[in-house]
């Protein structure tokens, strides 16, 4: 068990999509798909994209201010702001920076984490340490992403799978004993970005007329690899941060999971010997909203009454990198 005297909990969610709903059958209207293959082979059936002017940080700012609003606090009481994306408004400054004005918040620490779809997981690791720590008393977590401007929709093997969103959280630091966030952990393996990778834009590859025309700016994916991946580290995760805290998979009450694809997740179910009912998913809904996926998920299992007082609740995400996290929280 945990042998922290105090604890890091989350004291509010929030999250926000947009409003544009595109469809399977909408997908269908742009490259060479359907309903039933998407349905089938990733569970997913619809996902919202972002306004054209509608950035990561405003979609970051909706969820965050419904994440202050639903935690009850004064926003003058943030001391933290950390903003996971891979789609973030520019290079630089950070999504971060941008959420902080536009909020209206103190002139606090604020920086965003690059660690794709795991990046709000990690989030929670980082922010939960600080905490602990003593420097930071009040935390504004935020994964949120915008993901349709990097789809390229001449690839209809990557451009059905992907949506737009943000989900976040408040954690405060509270005198109490063995509750909130039990651990976090996180892995990474760099040894082949291709298998997931926006190749251009950065240092490697800047932008130029060679990598537009060669739709280097895309997302590009090796959707059979990055799946048998996604399995092994989704289950190991789970595995680790479990016998990290000394719990049991039969102590878990709710499992949220990155909703990548629902055969991932039923994997994941069966090699963890966990009913389908313990899940929360959104996956048909949303697409994978990488870093939001895992926020805007457990908003959504709180708000629907899922998470009571108590609960052991796994947290567990896969993405670019490849990076992985998971994280065990007790319901304060
Ligand atoms: C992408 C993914 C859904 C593809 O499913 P799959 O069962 O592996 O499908 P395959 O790649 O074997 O493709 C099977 C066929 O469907 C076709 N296909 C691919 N995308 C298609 C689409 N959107 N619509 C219709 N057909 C499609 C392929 O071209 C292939 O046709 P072929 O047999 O004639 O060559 C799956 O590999 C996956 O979900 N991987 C993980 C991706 C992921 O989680 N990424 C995010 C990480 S955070």
């Amino acid at each position: 068990m945990s042998s922290q005297k105090q604890s890091v909990i989350i004291l509010g969610t929030g999250s926000y999509v947009p409003e544009n709903i595109v469809t399977n059958d909408d997908m269908a209207k742009m490259v060479d798909t359907s309903d039933e293959w998407i349905r089938t082979r990733t569970g997913i059936c619809e996902r919202r994209f972002a306004a054209e002017g509608e950035a990561t940080s405003d979609m970051a700012c909706a969820a965050g201010e419904r994440a202050i609003q639903a935690a009850g606090i004064d926003r003058n009481d943030i001391d933290l702001i950390i903003v996971a994306t891979m789609t973030p408004d520019m290079p630089f400054p950070s999504t971060a920076c941008l959420v902080q004005s536009k909020l209206q918040l103190p002139n606090v620490c604020a920086f965003d984490v690059q660690a794709a779809c795991s990046g709000f997981v990690y989030t929670l690791g980082i922010a939960s340490s600080m905490l602990q720590s003593g420097n930071f008393n009040k935390a504004l977590v935020i994964g949120a992403e915008k993901t349709s401007p990097i789809l390229d929709f001449e690839d209809r093997t990557t451009c059905v799978l992907f949506g737009d969103g943000a989900g976040a959280a408040i954690l405060t630091r509270e005198e109490i004993e063995g509750v909130g966030i039990l651990g976090t952990i996180g892995g990474s393996d760099g040894s082949d970005p291709s298998v997931l990778q926006q190749p251009a834009g950065g240092s490697a590859i800047p932008a130029s007329v060679d990598s537009i025309q060669a739709r280097q700016h895309y997302l590009k994916m090796n959707g059979k690899e990055i799946f048998k991946q996604a399995v092994r580290v989704m289950g190991q995760a789970s595995a680790d941060i479990l016998e990290k805290v000394g719990h049991q998979a039969s102590d878990i009450d709710l499992v949220v999971p990155h909703q990548a694809n629902m055969r991932i997740i039923d994997s994941l179910a069966k090699r963890m010997k966990i009913p389908m009912e313990k899940f929360h998913n959104n996956l048909e809904r949303y697409g994978n909203t990488s870093a939001a996926s895992v926020a805007i998920a457990l908003d959504e299992a709180y708000k629907a009454g899922r998470i009571k007082s108590g609960d052991i609740i796994l947290l567990v995400a896969f993405g670019a990198g490849l990076t992985w996290a998971s994280s065990l929280i007790k319901w304060h």
